[in-house]
């Protein structure tokens, strides 16, 4: 069986084509970064339209590769949302174009199941497993059951981690994308020249997640700096990312506590998402699972960030349960995981 992926939902414009083993047969995924590094951030209309351009001809590209034609594909899954209405319209609108001329079935995916599923396409990775979802637009800690069945054991109370990140590289003006930019200006730095404060500190025992605070320490720190040097963005980027990562990790450990506490053993750790491509977050997974006894499912660069290998897996592992999603679907540019993973 060999399903399309189509992913539009921010700024990676992505075609794959996956089969049930577990196999990408092709894939293409352009990343709009150039596009939107003189504004700093991603811009939704410029997002939109370098989408409608990019994509027909990747989706050449990807059944050419995959030797598949349009018509022996067994179905076509889509990002749905959360995401920009505008790239959501863009690739929903060819998914439907394609199902209804083709008469292929149609399966419109939520973004972060696509995510979630990840490691299931990279391994077997038994449910439950517990996942720290770590992207530009959001962060949550879910224990992940099943299809259509999570528990969100923590999220942000503001930023996203990979927010932090950007915002972060942006104050040390460091150029966007700021994640892994800010990742290899820390890698010459000294961790301990500078002290951010973790997040969120005086309060222990709870699992949610916030990062604007610290974000407002490195831009109070940079100003007490006036002249800042080479040396001190590396020193104050290294500094961010480990109290960043740190606690990140401390609360997937106390998650973990929290799932053995109810009696629920999860199969591995996974961190999914853009931020999941970090070094230092990797380094420190590797030793939680150590420390845990827990196995880990550490997935590769491509997987971490957007791609439309994922959305076309978490299309198969619905399918596989009899789901499918009508042509009328919409585009759901805000859509909790708890809602469900595919459209209705
Ligand atoms: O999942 P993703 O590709 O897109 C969204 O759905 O948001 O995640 C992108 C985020 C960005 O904020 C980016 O800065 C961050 O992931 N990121 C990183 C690294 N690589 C990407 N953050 C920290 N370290 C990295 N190496
Ligand atoms: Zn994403």
């Amino acid at each position: 069986m060999a399903v399309l992926g189509i992913e539009t939902s921010c700024d990676e414009t992505a075609v794959a084509l996956v089969s049930t083993k577990r196999e990408i047969l092709s894939q293409r995924i352009w990343t709009q970064q150039a596009e939107h590094a003189t504004y700093g951030g991603v811009v939704p209309e410029i997002a939109a339209r370098a989408h409608l351009q990019k994509l027909p001809n990747l989706l050449g590209d990807v059944l050419r590769e995959g030797k598949i034609t349009l018509k022996k594909l067994d179905a076509i899954a889509v990002t749905t949302g959360p995401g920009l209405i505008g790239g959501l319209i863009v690739g929903i609108t060819l998914a439907k174009m394609l199902a209804a001329m083709h008469k292929i079935p149609l399966i419109g995916v939520n973004h972060l199941a696509g995510h979630l599923l990840s490691p299931r396409l990279q391994e077997p990775c038994d449910f439950p497993y517990l996942c720290l979802l770590v992207s530009g637009g959001h962060s949550q800690i879910v224990l992940v059951h099943g299809i259509n069945n999570v528990e969100i054991l923590g999220q942000t109370l503001d930023d996203a981690a990979g927010e932090a990140f950007d915002k972060g590289a942006k104050i040390l003006g460091l150029g966007f994308p700021g994640g892994p930019a800010l990742a290899k200006t820390a890698e010459g730095g000294v961790d301990k020249r500078f002290h951010f404060t973790s997040p969120l500190a005086s309060r222990r025992d709870c699992l949610d997640l916030s990062f604007s605070g610290i974000k407002t320490a490195l831009a109070r720190q940079v100003e007490t700096l006036k002249n800042i040097s080479a040396q001190d963005k590396a020193d104050l980027a290294a500094n961010y990312e480990k109290t960043i990562v740190n606690f990140l990790l401390k609360r997937l450990s106390q998650s973990l506590e929290r799932c053995h506490e109810k009696q629920i053993f999860p199969t591995s750790l996974v961190i999914a998402g853009g931020v999941g491509a970090n070094h230092r977050l990797q380094k420190g997974l590797t030793l939680l699972s150590n420390d845990t006894n827990t196995p880990i499912v550490s997935l590769n660069k491509m997987l971490c960030t957007d791609n439309a290998a994922m959305i076309a897996w978490a299309g198969i592992e619905g399918l596989q349960e009899g789901v499918y999603s009508p042509l009328t679907m919409r585009p759901q540019p805000r859509w909790p995981l708890t809602e469900g993973f595919f459209s209705q």
